[in-house]
């Protein structure tokens, strides 16, 4: 399969609904210009189109989906934003772009990711003809758990009490499983739960997208050293300006490699069973090692 055309073509659906979604206006229009401005500053928009593709896999039409996939970038993009903020990363560019506490000041800032954070519960809570209730239900609380202080919160807060720490694997682990880990899991999770996939499968797809969470994050600690501030669009070497604790702060860039290597192997291991259906989260797990930004 074409996996450019594929993620091209996955990506303007969600960015088509994200535009449509925000026409309308709300007060003050500061707050929608900075939450549209760090929205759609580009962005791989992984976390939908990941949702979108374990749906598929599980034999569904995506287009079922795409606004409660789309939540999942709203969500997203609060995190960034708030990474950014002079509190936490203190990161000046984020998508090409100077980051929302640059142009829009702190305050604004802090409140972008609240409006995008909130506004994406309020998307996911919306019925839909073609997805049952209490399947949208299941899915919203696996996207809180994700998200929230099981999942991305608690790896947030533990990779900002381990800056300047000595760091040890089983912390590192804890952070990169959680802080990006959580939501790219609950993202495939979403995908089949609104699917009404069987156990087994859910399983499965869980498997698939706990490695390749990880692997992600891993591959972004590799980046942050070895990618360029350009083709990152946000600025290289930041993690070592900030003592983060990192993959290759502990094991060194070869073998932070390998084990994402190996991570990526797992994730395509889980889908053995799976259908042809399931072939672009099969290259996507590919992608994610060779990617440059
Ligand atoms: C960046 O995520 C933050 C991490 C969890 C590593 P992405 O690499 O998916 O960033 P965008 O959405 O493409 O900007
Ligand atoms: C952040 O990890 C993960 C988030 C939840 C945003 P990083 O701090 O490494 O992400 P980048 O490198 O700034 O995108
Ligand atoms: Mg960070
Ligand atoms: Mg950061
Ligand atoms: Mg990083």
């Amino acid at each position: 399969m074409d996996l450019k055309a594929y993620l091209n073509a996955k990506r303007t659906l969600v960015d088509s609904f994200l535009r449509s979604y925000f026409r309308r206006r709300f007060s003050p229009p500061l707050l929608r210009e900075a939450m549209l401005y760090s929205l759609m500053a580009g962005g791989k928009r992984l976390r939908p189109i990941l949702c979108l593709a374990s749906y598929e896999a599980c034999g569904k039409d995506s287009k079922d989906i795409i606004k409660y996939a789309s939540a999942l970038e709203l969500i997203h993009t609060y995190s960034l934003i708030h990474d950014d903020l002079p509190s936490m990363d203190n990161d000046d560019l984020r998508r090409g772009k100077p980051t929302s506490h640059k142009v829009y000041g702190e305050a604004i800032a802090i409140l972008a990711g609240d409006g995008l954070l909130t506004e994406a519960f309020r998307l996911l809570s919306e019925e839909s003809p073609k997805i049952k209730t209490q399947a949208l239900l299941k899915g919203i609380n696996e996207v809180a758990s994700g998200a929230g202080i099981k999942g991305m919160v608690a790896g947030q807060a533990q990779d900002i009490i381990s800056e300047d720490a000595t760091p040890d694997g089983k912390t590192l682990s804890f952070i990169h499983r959680h802080k990006t880990g959580a939501l790219i899991t609950s993202s495939v999770r979403l995908g089949a739960i609104l699917a009404a996939a069987s156990k087994s499968r859910l399983d499965a797809l869980t498997h698939y997208a706990k490695n390749l969470g990880l692997a992600f994050q891993i591959v972004d600690d590799i980046l942050d050293i070895k990618g360029s501030t350009e083709d990152l669009g946000k600025p290289a070497g930041s993690d070592l300006r900030k003592k983060k604790m990192t993959y290759p702060a502990l094991y060194g860039i070869e073998e932070s490699r390998k084990k994402a290597e190996r991570l990526i192997e797992g994730a395509l291991g889980s889908l053995r069973g799976f259908p042809k259906s399931a072939d672009p989260l099969r290259e996507i797990a590919r992608y994610v090692l060779i990617r440059n930004n």
